[in-house]
């Protein structure tokens, strides 16, 4: 078993880092703390840039007062190849074999240069033949290498590194694990993913380019307003028909759009593979806080839609007010932290 690790989630807006404990037989956030990104960010290729996002995480650790050196690190899903397939029955030697095929038609960058990994997700039978759905991960090597010199910059070690939707999934899991299945909606500043689950396992997944990075230049441009007053209204006004004669519920519908019909493609792909009907649409990310998102999406998509708060999922106690408001987006880190427990 491998030591507590406290959760970091690098994000193109912000950097979160959350650490859980088990108290008895219920969790407690032990400690949270969220800091704006720094400039350039982890997608910067200059060891200055990396620097001075590990300053900034090691001056959030001291504020948070977390000694612990363990972390749990998500890569951006949009760097992440994942792809969901079904297999036959395989032996794991068999499946393991078999899968480096289905990596090479799968992943658009030579085999030397990434990291595979893969999951089995479950398995069935139907009509008699037995199939599994096996979870393909494949994350350049060039990407972990930049995490792992970042922690090694702020002084961590990195326990575990997983993709963004397999933290969301596991921060969701208490809403998901029941026969039905769900989408799960994950939207970010600069991108999207997007995951199918039936009897709480993940299907289908894949992500877009698209976000509240997107929704706020749209309304500056519209608008003819900065970026920081274009994001200032968006937050307050959101999908609001009555502010500014409709004008930022206008610019930002198409991005809306665009988002909604990748759920519906999900969703068919989805029924041609099982025919079941699903049961919510659960929305995660920052951008989940938008005013009027439930609304729009419900209409949009003829399901009910859920904030998913993985504080209430999990019952996590000590968590301050404010917090629970912004919970969608504390459901990386805290998906990341949660596994040391699961
Ligand atoms: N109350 C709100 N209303 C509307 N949008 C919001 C609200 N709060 C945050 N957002 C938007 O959510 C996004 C940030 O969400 P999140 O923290 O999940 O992203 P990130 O992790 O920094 O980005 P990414 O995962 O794409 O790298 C921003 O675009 C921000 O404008
Ligand atoms: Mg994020």
């Amino acid at each position: 078993m491998k030591s507590k690790a406290f959760g970091l989630d690098i994000g193109n807006t912000s950097i979160k880092i959350a650490s859980i404990r088990k108290d008895g037989n219920s969790l407690m956030l032990e400690s949270v703390a969220t800091a704006p990104s720094t400039p350039k960010g982890i997608l910067s290729e200059s060891i200055v840039d990396l620097q001075v996002l590990s300053e900034s995480i090691k001056q959030m650790l001291a504020q948070s007062n977390i000694k612990n050196t363990n972390v749990a690190l998500s890569l951006p899903e949009s760097r992440v190849y994942t792809k969901v397939i079904e297999m036959p029955d395989l032996s794991e030697q068999e499946l393991s074999a078999a899968l480096k095929f289905e990596m090479e038609q799968y992943v658009p960058l030579p085999l030397d240069q990434v990291r595979t990994d893969w999951e089995i997700l479950g398995k069935k039978e139907i009509q008699g033949k037995k199939t599994m759905d096996v979870m393909l991960i494949a994350a350049p090597l060039s990407i972990i290498e930049k995490y792992e010199k970042l922690a090694e910059l702020a002084g961590l070690t990195p326990q575990i590194i997983e993709t963004e939707v397999v933290s969301v999934h596991r921060a969701l899991l208490p809403f998901i694990n029941t026969p039905d299945s769900n989408v799960i909606v994950h939207i970010g500043a600069t991108t999207t993913t997007i995951a199918v689950t039936q009897a709480g396992i993940i299907r289908i997944v894949f992500s877009i380019a698209l976000g509240g990075l997107a929704v706020t230049r749209a309304i500056s441009v519209d608008l003819g307003i900065d970026i920081n007053q274009a994001e200032n209204y968006k937050k307050a006004y959101g999908l609001n028909k009555e502010a500014f004669e409709g004008k930022i519920g206008k610019s930002l519908a198409p991005i809306l759009e665009s988002i909604s019909g990748d759920v519906k493609k999900a969703i068919l792909l989805f029924k041609e593979k099982s025919n079941e009907p699903i049961k919510q649409v659960v929305l995660s990310g920052g951008s989940a806080l938008l005013p009027g998102i439930d609304a729009f999406l419900t209409n949009a998509l003829s399901s009910q839609v859920v904030l998913g708060n993985t504080f209430s999922a999990y019952n996590i106690a000590n968590v301050p007010n404010e917090l629970q408001i912004e919970a969608p987006s504390y459901n990386v880190v805290v998906g990341l932290a949660l596994r040391s427990f699961l």
